[in-house]
């Protein structure tokens, strides 16, 4: 089992450092596994950007060309963190040179650009991971255990929702995220496949969907090529263009358990600023998360005594997968970059065990599939199904 582990890392914005930075603290955090992944090369098309990561993180070399790191020698495993109109192009190559993959999500920019990219990378045999990181906050995983064990019944009602507010100023240029050609879908690509990812985890595959959509802010400033992030803001004076995807989605839907959910997810609303977050209820109890109090799991277990009834809360500790790697004691606060550390453990390790994990393109597929339902339902005006999405 080889374990150090070649990685080529292409976007270097803000996804790629923190990545870079997460494969960095693997025999750190994970110093009994043995891995090693090494820094090889990173891309970024903006030049200083790519000499930037490579100083920064101590990759050996930088290129403004991605093909570079796939024809890499020395790279075993393709971390895509360009933006999603990149993926297709940069994963199928991957692929086809023999490499692992790691991919951001959206997988594709559209359902059937998922399936076809999850299709690639099963032909070459590829170990894939997909950066669903919210499923690896130590109380989920134990939310995840509790319900395994069944300590909350039969499970009756699900709530997911990634509320967020970085486009809630319409000053906030027009970057790639805003734009279909360059990003697919809206928000019902972005946030809502974290939150259809945790709920499959938690509850298991959905059955059917009908779903509305909006976009609040129709025009935004542009940004000259390579100098914006989606953090990034105009004025008044600013020449602008029309965004071509949607802010808003909500979800009503019927999983094929028998449990009913709801979902809603919204890049430009006021007041919630990451709010990743789900509700659940089962015969006998119910729990409660929301990214934004990470540490903290919300749990209904009624016992015999009525004085107790309500929900308690129950801080992150050493005895919830994952927790102990980074902190000896309870209630000590972890990060959402401690969360993608984890999720580099997990990409190198089934690399070296030459084991495909869970996130990997099967479940961006699984929710792929999920939001080509909703999609249909906007034009249909109608419950639809979840269905396989036909390969291309
Ligand atoms: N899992 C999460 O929580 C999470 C959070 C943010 C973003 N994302 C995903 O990560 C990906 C990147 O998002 P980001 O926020 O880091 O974007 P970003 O705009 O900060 O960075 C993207 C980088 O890719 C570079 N780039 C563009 N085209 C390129 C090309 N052809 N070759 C090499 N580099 C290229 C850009 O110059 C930029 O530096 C997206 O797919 C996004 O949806 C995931």
């Amino acid at each position: 089992m080889a374990k150090t582990i070649g990685v080529g890392v292409i976007g270097m914005g803000w996804m790629g450092s923190v990545h870079s930075r997460s494969y960095r603290a693997v025999p750190d955090r994970f110093a009994d596994s043995g891995l090693k992944p090494r820094l090889v090369i990173c891309a970024d098309e903006v030049e200083s950007r790519a000499q930037q990561g490579a100083k920064q993180f101590g990759f050996d070399a930088c290129t403004t060309d991605w093909k570079q790191v796939i024809a890499h020698p020395d790279v075993d495993a393709i971390n895509i963190a360009a933006p999603n109109n990149q993926h297709v192009e940069i994963a199928t190559a991957a692929a086809q040179a023999g490499k692992h993959i790691f991919c951001e999500k959206p997988v594709g920019r559209s359902p059937q650009e998922t399936a076809a990219i999850a299709a690639a990378a099963h032909k070459a045999g590829a170990i894939t991971g997909v950066g669903y990181n919210y499923r690896w906050a130590p109380v989920v995983q134990y939310a995840l255990q509790l319900i395994r064990d069944g300590a909350l019944g039969q499970l009756t009602h699900y709530r997911g929702r990634f509320l967020v507010d970085y486009g809630s100023d319409p000053h906030g240029v027009l970057s790639w995220r805003f734009r279909r050609e360059l990003a697919g879908m809206g928000t019902l690509t972005d946030l809502m496949s974290h939150a259809v990812d945790m709920a499959h985890m938690l509850v298991g595959p959905i059955q059917r969907v009908v779903g509305q959509h909006k976009t609040f802010i129709t025009e935004r400033p542009l940004v000259p090529a390579g100098s914006g992030t989606h953090f990034s803001r105009g004025d008044d004076k600013s020449p602008t263009g029309p965004v071509t995807n949607e802010d808003y989605v909500g979800v009503l839907a019927q999983f094929q358990s028998g449990v009913v959910g709801t979902f809603e997810t919204c890049r430009v609303i006021k007041g919630h600023g990451c709010e990743m977050a789900f509700e659940l209820n089962g015969t006998k109890g119910a729990l409660k998360w929301n990214f934004e109090r990470m540490n903290e799991l919300q749990l209904h277990l009624p016992d015999d005594n009525p004085a107790h009834d309500g929900f308690q809360i129950l801080p992150a500790a050493p005895n919830h997968p994952g927790y102990a790697r980074f902190n000896p004691g309870p209630a000590i606060s972890m990060s959402y970059e401690d969360l993608k550390v984890i999720e580099a453990y997990q990409f190198a390790n089934s690399i070296a065990n030459r084991r495909q994990g869970q996130p990997g393109f099967a479940e961006a597929v699984a929710v792929a599939e999920v939001q080509d339902a909703v999609a249909r339902s906007w034009q249909t005006d109608r419950w639809e199904d979840v269905t396989p999405i036909p390969s291309t």
